[in-house]
């Protein structure tokens, strides 16, 4: 048993009450009109955002005064420790705010002793009572019971999910590989929320999961969830996946490779599925009438 694992052990019931806590807050503010405001053009941001965090924030520091906290809207709060916690208090918040229920708490906690690794993690959503969690080196669970990735091996009969990033979407080709990879599979989810979708490829929902410029609250749970449930995350060229990666590629690991053949092809022009021309479509349909 490594270290790390020791030192996990206590944390994880610790993790799970908290994320419940907040999910049942955040399930508080779901049934109210709530007031949005904006990060950026189409980056919102809630009262509930704001609150879930207080409360995480709250209960990190009574149980474990000296862990350093890396939240979404609070931003670091460093005190120098070896254990450092990733917040995302809502992951999903414009589903949130428009009453579309698919939303959760995501939380993850690293040890930075020679090198930092997630050692536990907890995604819960509260909307279906969901608690996905996973320890390093001790597999992963939902509501307790032990999960395992897909066993599809071929592109063509997966399904497969993505994400669109708020920040900066105007710049972001990622279109181009969800017309792309649509076409090669049995489809590609758009849900809203990274951190479920990371936990969907963890139970077999998913075999496949990938986005542009996720931060590391978005990603720092999920991906623990996904290897320890026997999956595999890297960046889009197979390199190894780290925190701040800004590439995201997470897989059952047996369509992984064929994933990074799909990538590289795209990225490259090569073999693309022209995109329909909306103007001929039009045409068609004029002539029809
Ligand atoms: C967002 C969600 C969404 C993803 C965005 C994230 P937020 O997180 O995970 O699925 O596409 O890139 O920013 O803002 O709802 O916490
Ligand atoms: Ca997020
Ligand atoms: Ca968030």
């Amino acid at each position: 048993m490594t270290s790390s694992a020791v030192a996990s052990e206590s944390f994880l019931p610790a993790m799970s009450a908290i994320a419940r806590e907040a999910g049942a807050l955040l399930l508080q503010y779901f049934q109210q009109k709530l007031k949005i405001e904006y990060k950026g053009e189409a980056d919102l941001v809630t009262a509930a955002d704001r609150a879930s965090e207080a409360l995480i924030r709250q209960r990190v520091s009574t149980q474990f005064p000296s862990h350093d906290v890396l939240g979404e809207e609070q931003g670091l709060k460093d005190r120098g420790s070896e254990y450092r916690w990733y917040v995302d208090p809502l992951d999903g918040t414009t589903n949130f705010a428009h009453g579309y229920p698919v939303f959760c708490v995501s939380l993850a906690l690293e040890h930075r002793s020679t090198s930092a690794c997630r050692i536990a993690a907890v995604v819960y959503d509260p909307t279906r009572n969901e608690l996905f969690s996973a320890e390093q080196g001790r597999g992963a669970c939902l509501n307790g019971q032990p999960i395992r990735v897909s066993k599809i091996t071929q592109l063509k009969e997966s399904l497969l999910a993505t994400g669109f990033p708020s920040h900066k979407r105007h710049q972001n080709p990622n279109i181009y590989f969800y017309h792309q990879i649509t076409l090669r599979t049995h489809g590609v989810r758009r849900a809203g929320s990274a951190a479920l979708d990371l936990c969907n490829v963890a139970c077999g929902r998913f075999d496949g999961f990938w986005e542009f410029n996720l931060n590391p609250w978005d990603t720092a749970a999920g991906v623990l969830i996904i290897e320890e449930a026997g999956g595999r995350v890297t960046r889009f060229d197979g390199s190894p996946f780290e925190i701040d990666s800004r590439e995201t590629l997470a897989s059952n690991g047996l369509v992984h490779q064929a994933l990074v053949g799909e990538f590289l092809t795209i990225f490259n022009g090569r073999g693309l599925e022209p995109l329909p021309d909306p103007r001929e479509y039009a045409e068609r349909r004029r002539a029809k009438l």
